[in-house]
C-alpha cells in the first residue's frame, strides 16, 4: 500500500489487516506509556482545504501517538487567499520535510491528483474529498461494528473479516455523502449486507450498480432488525439553498427519515446507532437517540485514532515492532 485514497483500492485482506493492526494499536493505548517510537524524527502533515473537527484532530493525535512531528495546514488563514494552488501548497509542505500528506479537499479527486500527478512523492492519505471518498471513516466504522457485532469469537477464524453476514442500514443524505460511498464499498468487501434508506431526491444517479439494497421507508428497514443503523448528516452546506428542494421541510425530513424516539424504541436490543458526525440533533437524529445506550458515536471517534495510527504505521513504518 503506497497511498490510502479510496476503499476500492483495498483488497479484502488489506482491509482486514488494517483493522487487525488497529486492534494492536488500540491495545497499546492501555499501556502506561502510550507513545510508540515508530515515527520518531519524521514529519507528518495535515492539509485541510475543508473544515473538520474529528478527522484532523484524530489524524494529529494518531501521528503524535506514533511519535511523529505534526505540521498542520488549514485553508483559513493560509496563502490560499492569495491564490496559491493545490500543487504549490503541497510542494511547499513537502519541502519542509513532511513524509506523508493527509489531505481533505472539497473537490472530489484532489487527493488522487496529488498521489498520481508527480507533484509530490510522499504517501497521500485521503481525509475526505468532496462527495467521493472518506476511507478512514469507513475503516473506523467497520472497526467499531466489528468490535460490537462479533464479540471476538469469529475473529479467530483466519478467513473472517469479522463482518460477514452483518446487516447495516445507512440512512439519509446519501447523495452528498462520501461516508456512505466509502461504507457501502468497504462493508460489501468485508461481507456485510447494506441497505440504503433515503428519499429518491437524496440518492445519486448510478447507485443501482452499488453493492447494496435500497429502501425509501425507514420503518420497513428497522422492522428487519439491522445490526447497525448509520444515520448520515444532512449536508446543508452542499445544497444550493436551505433545503435546496431535496425535501419539503426539515420537519418532514425528520418525520420520514429521522431517528426519533419511536424508532429508537424499535431498535433491536444489541443494535448500535452510528453517526459519522457532526450530528444535526433534531434533524436526522433526536437527542435521546444520540445520547442513548445504542449510540456508539463517541466510540467511533475514539476508534478513529487507532485506525489512523494503523494507517500511518502501515504506510510509513511497516515492519517496525509495536
Ligand atoms: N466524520 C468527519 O469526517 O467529521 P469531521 O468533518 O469533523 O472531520
Amino acid at each position: 500500500m503506497r497511498h490510502l485514497l479510496a476503499v476500492g483500492d483495498l483488497s479484502r485482506s488489506e482491509a482486514t489487516s488494517l483493522l487487525d493492526t488497529a486492534e494492536h494499536m488500540a491495545a497499546t493505548q492501555g499501556r502506561t506509556i502510550k507513545k510508540l517510537p515508530v515515527l520518531r524524527g519524521r514529519i507528518v502533515a495535515t492539509a485541510f482545504f475543508e473544515d473538520s473537527t474529528r478527522t484532523r484532530l484524530s489524524f494529529e493525535a494518531a501521528a503524535k501517538r506514533l511519535s511523529a512531528d505534526v505540521i498542520s495546514f488549514s485553508a483559513g488563514g493560509s496563502s490560499l487567499s492569495k491564490g496559491e494552488s493545490l500543487k504549490d501548497t503541497a510542494q511547499t509542505i513537502v519541502s519542509m520535510g513532511a513524509e506523508a500528506l493527509i489531505v481533505r479537499h472539497r473537490a472530489s479527486g484532489a487527493p488522487q491528483r496529488l498521489a498520481h500527478c508527480g507533484w509530490v512523492d510522499v504517501p497521500i492519505l485521503n481525509a475526505g474529498d468532496g462527495t467521493h471518498q472518506h476511507p478512514t471513516q469507513a475503516l473506523l466504522d467497520a472497526f467499531t461494528l466489528r468490535r460490537h457485532l462479533h464479540r471476538g469469537a469469529d475473529l479467530a477464524a483466519p478467513e473472517s473479516s469479522g463482518l460477514d453476514g452483518a446487516h447495516v442500514a445507512i440512512v439519509g443524505d446519501v447523495l452528498h455523502s462520501r461516508v456512505a460511498r466509502s461504507n457501502v464499498g468497504l462493508l460489501a468487501l468485508l461481507g456485510a449486507r447494506v441497505t440504503l434508506v433515503a428519499p429518491p431526491t437524496l440518492l445519486p444517479v448510478g447507485m443501482e450498480a452499488w453493492p447494496c439494497d435500497v429502501s425509501y421507508t425507514l420503518d420497513d428497514v428497522l422492522a428487519r432488525r439491522p445490526d447497525a443503523v448509520m444515520m448520515l448528516r444532512v449536508q446543508r452546506e452542499r445544497m444550493s439553498s436551505a433545503g435546496g428542494g431535496f425535501f419539503p421541510s426539515p420537519e418532514e425530513y425528520s418525520r420520514q427519515f429521522g431517528l426519533n424516539a419511536e424508532r429508537l424504541a424499535a431498535l433491536g436490543r444489541g443494535a448500535i446507532l452510528m453517526h459519522p458526525g457532526p450530528m444535526n440533533r433534531g434533524l436526522e437524529v433526536c437527542a435521546d437517540a444520540a445520547d442513548s445506550a445504542h449510540s456508539v458515536v463517541t466510540e467511533q471517534v475514539a476508534n478513529g485514532v487507532s485506525v489512523r495510527m494503523a494507517a500511518l504505521y502501515l504506510l510509513l513504518a511497516h515492519g517496525q515492532e509495536i
